[in-house]
């Protein structure tokens, strides 16, 4: 298969390389092993991929180097994403001798990504932390700027930090054993980078729907290189989110958080995604920032990848907004908005009048 693709994130200190291959995780352990010393590298992986094999091979290849390596598996889904997952896993470290010399690799999708994270920030008072993201979502976004954490019952990442990986090692063979449901919510955050962020990735999505349909290893790996690379860029401008630049990462999440709770976490991110960034487009064209070919552009595209673009059913807009209000990107209460002003392009959008919402979109 073609060469890797590497993708910097520019970050002074804290700058790291995105690896971006095909059958590629068995170079884990030549990657991690350039941040010697590493006195053992923790690797938390959840239970559907550690049966994959994924991490019992970047084990064998960190093993390989002489760094002694051990795989601490944890139950699937974003119920994992709590306090009591987190408390389990510091006293595991605590009881197997892990110190402040180790390194947490997560081998995973957004969750084991993101509570590793948050683990590698606190254990410790921080260790080191490397991502190796084996679902679509995790691969485009989540793996990919820092941000880490967890959920609280009524607020989706509300505790967490910003700690930059070591590096990310992609593998986008890992991609055929997606269950389908997982791979649509991926393709959820690779919408959203090219309808409010770049039109030229848009217009490569748009003429090569079918190939992305089939998991095309070439389609994939562009695709998920040039999503890193706009990721990187942002992260790069806007590092801890202050300027109003990485906001614009957002793009149908307000949504999305808000329909997440209101599923009880059994609606997938990035098919939650997928249907706020409609909500998003239809907010947009009731304010007159885009219209309805906009946003019929944008439905006939998230049809054609098979997203999902209705609210689910008991969706509750009263309530909806009140979620909305506890975001943690809202401020003053107010309820903020990234909405497309078209195709590649977008705005953050403060203190939008809730009966906008309220009666529904
Ligand atoms: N997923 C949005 C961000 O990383 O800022």
């Amino acid at each position: 298969m073609s060469a890797l693709r590497i993708i910097p994130v520019s970050l002074g200190t804290r700058s790291y390389d995105i690896e971006v291959g095909s059958e590629n995780l068995k170079q884990i352990g030549t990657f991690l092993a350039a941040f010697q010393p590493i006195s053992s590298a923790v690797i938390l992986t959840d239970e559907n991929v550690n049966r994959l094999g994924y991490a019992h091979r970047v084990a064998e290849s960190i093993a390989e180097t002489g760094i002694d390596a051990s795989i601490f598996s944890i139950a699937a889904g974003e119920q994992s994403k709590s306090i009591e997952t987190a408390a389990t896993l510091w006293e595991t470290l605590l009881e197997e001798g892990i110190d402040r010399k180790a390194v947490l690799v997560s081998v995973g999708g957004g969750v084991i990504g993101d509570l590793g994270g948050f683990i590698a920030a606190t254990y410790a008072r921080g260790i080191r932390f490397f991502q190796v993201p084996t679902t679509l979502l995790a691969q485009v976004d989540s793996s990919v700027g820092g941000k880490v954490g967890i959920d609280l019952p009524k607020a989706k990442n509300m505790v967490g930090a910003f700690l930059q990986p070591l590096g990310v090692l992609i593998d986008i063979q890992t991609l055929q054993t997606l269950p389908d449901d997982q791979y649509r919510s991926g393709l959820g955050e690779v919408i959203k980078y090219g309808v409010s962020l770049d039109a030229e990735l848009f217009q490569f999505l748009e003429t090569n729907i079918e190939k992305i349909n089939l998991r095309d290893i070439v389609i994939l790996k562009r695709i998920v290189a040039d999503c890193c690379r706009i990721k990187a860029k942002i992260v790069t401008e806007d590092e801890f989110e202050t300027t109003g630049y990485r906001v614009l990462l957002n793009y149908g999440h307000t949504f999305a958080h808000a329909f997440e709770i209101q599923s009880g976490f059994k609606l997938l991110h990035g098919l939650a995604v997928s249907i706020g960034a409609i909500c998003a487009a239809r907010l947009a064209v009731r304010l007159g920032l885009v219209d309805e070919t906009f946003l019929q552009r944008q439905l006939d595209f998230h049809q054609a990848l098979g997203l999902p673009t209705e609210v689910p059913n008991g969706i509750d807009w009263h309530q909806t907004t009140g979620l909305m209000r506890r975001d943690k990107k809202s401020e003053f209460g107010k309820l903020r908005f990234v909405l497309p002003t078209g195709i590649g392009s977008c705005r953050l959008i403060d203190d939008v009048d809730p009966s906008l919402i309220e009666r529904g979109l």
